[in-house]
C-alpha cells in the first residue's frame, strides 16, 4: 500500500489517486505557457546538439524540434540525450513553476513542492524526446515507485505524499503519448532490478502483451496526474513527429 500521511488534507488528495483508475487528466498549460515551455526545450535541445556537433549548428537551427528524427543520425542519440542533458536548471525550473499548470495543480491537490528525487539541490523537472518508430526510445511498463526504490534508494516512508505528473508537450493525440493501465496501482506486480546505464533500474516480470495498456489521447499541454504505483509506459509510435513530453514528481505538503 502507498504510505499514509498524517495530514487529512494530504490523505484526501492522495485518495483521489488511490481510487480507480489511478490517474486523472484535464489540467494543463495555457497556450501561451505551452509556447514558452516549448521555447525553453528548444533552447536546451539546440544547445546540447551544438555542444556535440558545432559544425552542424545551421542544420539544427533550420530543423523544428519535432522533426529531430530527420537529422538524428548526426549525433549519437542515446548518449546525447542522457537524463542529465534533459534536466531543467534551477532557473528554468523557477520559470516553469510560475506557469499556469502549477496553480491548477495546487487548486486540485492542495500545497505541494516539486520533488528533488535525484538530489540535484533544486526541484527536478525534465523532458524527453521519442522518435517515431524507435522502440528503444521508450521505457518498458513500470511503476515509478520502483525507480524511487531501486534507482534512488528511497524507502516507502520517503515516498510518502509523492504523486507523478506527466505532460504532453508535442504529441499527436491518440498516436503518441503515455500509455497507462487502469487500476494497476491496486495490485502488486512482480519486478526486479537490472543495471542499465550504470544504475539499477526496474524491470516488470510480466509479458507486456498481457497488460491492458491504453494510450491516453492527451492534447499538447495536457497533464496526466498519476499514482506512483500505476503501471505506465511510453509506447513506440508511428506518428510523423518526434514526441516531446515533460515530467516531474510532486510531494504533497500537509
Ligand atoms: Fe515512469
Amino acid at each position: 500500500m502507498q504510505a499514509k500521511s498524517s495530514s487529512p488534507r494530504v490523505n484526501a488528495s492522495l485518495n483521489k489517486l488511490n481510487i480507480s483508475p489511478g490517474y486523472f487528466r484535464g489540467l494543463g498549460f495555457l497556450p501561451e505557457d505551452l509556447d514558452a515551455l516549448k521555447a525553453l526545450i528548444r533552447a536546451k535541445w539546440l544547445a546540447r546538439l551544438e555542444s556535440v556537433r558545432p559544425d552542424m549548428l545551421e542544420v539544427f537551427r533550420a530543423t523544428p524540434t519535432e522533426r529531430y528524427h530527420e537529422i538524428c543520425e548526426l549525433v549519437d542519440h542515446a548518449s546525447v540525450w542522457n537524463k542529465d542533458s534533459r534536466l531543467f536548471s534551477k532557473e528554468e525550473v523557477q520559470k516553469i513553476q510560475s506557469m499556469s499548470l502549477f496553480k491548477a495543480l495546487e487548486d486540485a491537490l492542495g500545497p505541494f513542492e516539486v520533488a528533488d528525487i535525484e538530489g540535484l539541490g533544486h526541484p527536478e523537472i525534465y523532458w524527453r524526446i521519442v522518435r517515431p518508430g524507435q522502440a528503444g526510445d521508450v521505457s518498458g511498463a513500470h511503476a515509478d515507485t520502483w525507480f524511487y526504490q531501486y534507482t534512488n534508494n528511497m524507502t516507502e516512508a520517503q515516498q510518502t505524499g509523492l504523486i507523478k505528473v506527466w505532460i504532453a508537450v508535442n504529441v499527436e493525440p491518440g498516436m503518441s503519448g503515455l500509455a497507462v493501465m487502469d487500476d494497476s496501482h491496486l495490485k502488486d506486480w512482480p519486478n526486479h532490478a537490472e543495471v542499465r546505464h550504470g544504475r539499477p533500474k526496474p524491470v516488470l516480470d510480466v509479458d507486456p502483451a498481457d497488460l491492458d495498456l491504453v494510450c491516453v489521447d492527451t492534447a499538447p499541454g495536457e497533464a496526466i496526474v498519476f499514482n506512483i504505483r500505476l503501471l505506465h509506459a511510453g509506447i513506440p509510435h508511428t506518428g510523423a513527429e518526434s514526441r516531446i513530453s515533460m515530467e516531474f514528481a510532486i510531494r504533497l505538503l500537509g
